[in-house]
């Protein structure tokens, strides 16, 4: 017999039950600690924007410190199911057992049901940006399109896996958002504790969109034409210079970035991750030399 679909509106128990388990979530203990730290920043009454909250692990926390307003598609997706069986079909709307939850808390957020493409904000200036869900730079590109003209300046921006040598695509894009000047790298990242970027908002409104665009569009940047990159930023450079067939400037990226023994870990964890178009002994060769 099909087991019938529950009505998680109503069935408050349920809710409960599922919750005294244990919230469900996709991120760890140290990403909430780091969400939580830049929020306890904030002055009263800042806007938080979340994208992509899922069930509300990180929302509970982010509104206890700002007017919070959450942006999801809210589709429950096979992943989802497996994370929290019996609960939804797969390809129906977790909006209302999101919105459930989050009644349990200190702060209801505002709730946007949208595709982060299609999503337009025409709310206040938002102080602190969380997005956790793109994996690469199309994705990112979209996310951040649709908010970048409306931060503060000096906002925050954190983005889960932004920090994540498996994401290396991503992590060049950043790289190249931070050196064309869209945001500062914050000093207190540490990819070892958590793999979320922190960033600082720094260009003015109005030149966002088009350095947002134009990362997307151009080719890894040579180590000269930038200020120095945190060092794993530079190791990304070079993981994407070697999947583009870019060998002498990769050899240039590794002859001008400062040697640092995280190096030779991280690259050993991205070099796992190239394409296997690279020809495996020129890869050999450089990997003999870098970037110890
Ligand atoms: C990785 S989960 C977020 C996990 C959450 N931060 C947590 O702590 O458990 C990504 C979220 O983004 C949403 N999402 C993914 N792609 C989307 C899209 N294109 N538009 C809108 N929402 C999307 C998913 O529905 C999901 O809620």
């Amino acid at each position: 017999m099909a087991k019938p679909k529950m009505n998680v509106k109503t069935d408050i128990c349920t809710v409960n039950a599922l919750l005294e388990q244990g919230h469900p979530r996709m991120v760890g203990q140290e990403d909430l600690r780091r969400v939580s730290s830049v929020a306890s920043e904030l002055a009263t009454g800042s806007t938080i924007l979340e994208m992509g909250p899922w069930l509300g692990f990180l929302s509970v926390e982010l509104a206890r410190h700002g007017d919070l307003h959450v942006v999801d598609n809210f589709v429950w997706t096979k992943d989802h199911a497996r994370r929290v069986p019996g609960f939804i079909e797969i390809g129906d709307s977790f909006k209302p057992l999101f919105e459930d939850i989050m009644a349990r808390t200190e702060g209801v957020p505002t709730v946007h049901e949208s595709d982060f493409g299609d999503f337009e904000w025409d709310g206040p200036q938002i102080d602190l940006l969380v997005v956790d869900s793109p994996k690469n730079p199309k994705a990112l590109f979209e996310c951040l399109s649709s908010v970048i003209e409306a931060l503060v300046p000096g906002a925050r921006v954190l983005i889960k896996n932004g920090l994540n040598p498996k994401q290396h695509q991503m992590m060049g894009y950043i790289d190249r958002l931070i050196r064309l000047g869209l945001f500062d790298f914050d000093q207190d990242n540490d990819f070892q504790r958590c793999n979320i970027a922190s960033l600082t908002v720094k260009a003015a409104t109005g030149a966002r969109s088009g350095i947002l665009s134009d990362a997307l569009r151009s080719e890894p940047m040579s180590q000269e034409s930038a200020d120095p990159a945190p060092h794993f930023f530079a190791v990304v450079q070079m993981s994407q210079q070697v999947q583009t067939g870019q060998w002498s400037k990769a050899y240039e990226t590794l002859a001008a970035t400062a040697a640092n023994p995280e190096m030779l870990r991280l690259w050993e964890e991205l070099e796992v991750t190239l394409s296997s178009d690279v020809p495996p002994m020129e890869l050999a060769i450089f990997s003999e030399i870098a970037p110890s």
